[in-house]
């Protein structure tokens, strides 16, 4: 808290004009969250009734964020019936996303705060969310006039998770618009309102309102109705396997046959770190995999299997790094690591973790704060990645032990286990290297460093089997699932 200095803010040029604190700050843009959802509902689509969905901080249980009104499915419909592809020339379009990445920009006070408050992001984690959003806005333009001929598909709905609520919000959208398609975004339900500030910087940049439509509500009404609509010409998707099961059976029965679907889905990312690897890299290597974001990442570690000769020191080391990470107020410069989203993420880790203890596998845990949705970090023992029925979203680090000439077994293991999205190696063997990196059925593969946090254009991000379907969002095989081979039969 001693590091949160607004001075130091400012000289960083973020507009926070001496504020000492974000609740005034926010507050005296007020109700900010309330007007943001108020224009967006009249200018994207008009929501006169509906649920109130309030929204909380997730770090500071009983202080509101802002309300919204959910869409339900007849609106949901309506929606699609106004949907309209955006017939703009590529370059005009192109234009557009990177006038709205320069808005999200101008506009990063705003969002920072937001991100905080509704999605209870540090202030590390906020920054390069911004980064990742404005990112996918300038590279998917930068990919779609390498496209000229492209036609688009026609109506996409982009369905996105809380964990990334700006960046993977705008990319998939930036994707679908940057081809022409129409877009109808629906938001993940614990945050609507990063969204609804993510779309009107998108109309004010110049999207037609008909070419991109938020609609905030629950997955199983409005999600659904827009997934399995005879007139949806595809669905993009970011969230769990299993909500990306549910999509692709509403697909097949009530879609359209040729429905694109791009499916971004969990993982249970493995680790291994041999007993030639250097120890302090490693451990700043596996704190920042596993416990950065709360371990709210698709991408995060969640099973290390460590060399049998070197694990006892090793973790010792591990647990000493531990201890030296700050859990907080996210807003707060000096916090590592915030609370995780809501209470139905805080009782499902806190009950793994607790089943755990019981059993005698619980290693280490550190205490949190009690006044929001904490998860102290915890390191529990396992086998191997079997013992796991599903992914834990959230900062769990679970840790098995391999033999000097096991490694065979340990990659049969993870690679049988379906899962592919990130794994890690630590070691300084050569040959290792090249063995894992062609052995491991996974997307994306971090050598000696740590394998969150993947970069727009320089490290395409997506996986395989139950990990997703790619082709993988931040490169350049992604754009093209957007364009049709035909005329999409929308209106214009
Ligand atoms: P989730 O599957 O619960 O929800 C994701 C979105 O799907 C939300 O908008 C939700 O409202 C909607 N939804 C739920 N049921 C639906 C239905 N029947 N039909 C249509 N839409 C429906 O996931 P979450 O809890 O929001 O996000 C966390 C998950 O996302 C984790 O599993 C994480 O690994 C995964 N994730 C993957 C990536 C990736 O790039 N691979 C990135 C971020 C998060
Ligand atoms: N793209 C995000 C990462 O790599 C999920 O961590």
């Amino acid at each position: 808290a001693d590091l949160y200095q607004p001075e130091r803010l400012n000289s960083r040029g973020w507009d926070l004009a001496n504020r000492t604190d974000l609740n005034e700050y926010v507050a005296e843009r007020a109700p900010f969250a309330e007007k943001l959802w108020r224009s967006s509902a009249i200018t994207v689509r008009p929501v006169t009734s509906g649920t109130a969905h309030k929204i909380f901080n997730p770090a500071i249980k009983d202080s509101q964020v802002g309300e919204v009104i959910e869409a339900d499915e007849k609106q949901a419909g309506e929606a699609i019936e106004d949907a309209r592809i955006w017939d703009a020339p590529v370059v005009e379009r192109a234009a557009v996303l990177r006038r709205a990445a320069d808005l999200y920009e101008q506009h990063h006070g705003e969002i920072f705060a937001l991100l905080a408050r509704e999605a209870g992001k540090t202030q590390f984690d906020t920054i390069a969310e911004l980064r990742e959003a404005v990112d996918f806005l300038r590279y998917y333009a930068k990919e779609a006039e390498k496209h000229p001929e492209g036609r688009p598909r026609g109506i996409i709905s982009c369905i996105s998770p809380w964990n990334f609520p700006l960046a993977i919000f705008t990319g998939q959208v930036a994707a679908a618009l940057a081809a022409g398609n129409g877009v109808l975004a629906k938001p993940a339900d614990q945050t609507p309102l990063i969204a609804a500030l993510a779309t009107n910087l998108l109309h004010e940049a110049g999207v037609p309102l008909a070419a991109l439509q938020l609609l905030p509500g629950a997955g199983a009404t409005v999600g659904a109705a827009i997934s399995g609509d005879a007139r949806i010409n595809g669905v993009c998707f970011t969230g769990s396997t299993a909500t990306a099961q549910t999509i692709n059976r509403n697909i097949a029965e009530n879609g359209q046959a040729d429905s694109l679907l791009i499916a971004e889905t969990g993982g249970l990312n493995c680790m291994i770190v041999d007993s030639t690897a250097l120890p302090e890299q490693s451990v700043r290597d596996i704190i920042t995999s596993a416990f950065q974001s709360a371990g709210q990442r698709c991408s995060a570690l969640r099973v290390l299997y460590l060399q049998e000769d070197v694990a006892e020191p090793f973790l010792n080391m591990l647990y000493g790094a531990m201890d030296a990470t700050e859990m907080g107020n996210p807003w707060w410069l000096s916090t590592d690591i915030g609370p995780v989203i809501d209470q139905a993420a805080h009782d499902k880790i806190s009950g793994h973790i607790a089943a755990a203890e019981k059993e005698g596998r619980l290693l280490k845990q550190l205490d949190c704060p009690d006044d929001g949705y904490f998860v102290g970090p915890a390191v529990i023992k396992v086998d191997n990645i079997n013992d796991l029925d599903e992914e834990i979203f959230g900062p769990v680090l679970h840790v098995a032990t391999f033999k000097s000439g096991g490694l065979d077994q340990v990659i049969a293991d993870i690679n049988g286990r379906g899962y592919g999205l990130t794994f890690g190696l630590q070691t300084r063997i050569e040959r290792r290297i090249d063995k894992l990196t062609s052995a491991m059925k996974v997307g994306n593969i971090y050598v000696n460093r740590n394998q969150v946090g993947a970069v727009v254009g320089s490290q395409p991000f997506g996986g395989e089997g139950l990990s997703g379907t790619g082709p993988k969002a931040g490169g350049p095989h992604y754009l093209p699932r957007f364009f049709a081979t035909s005329r999409p039969t929308m209106p214009v």
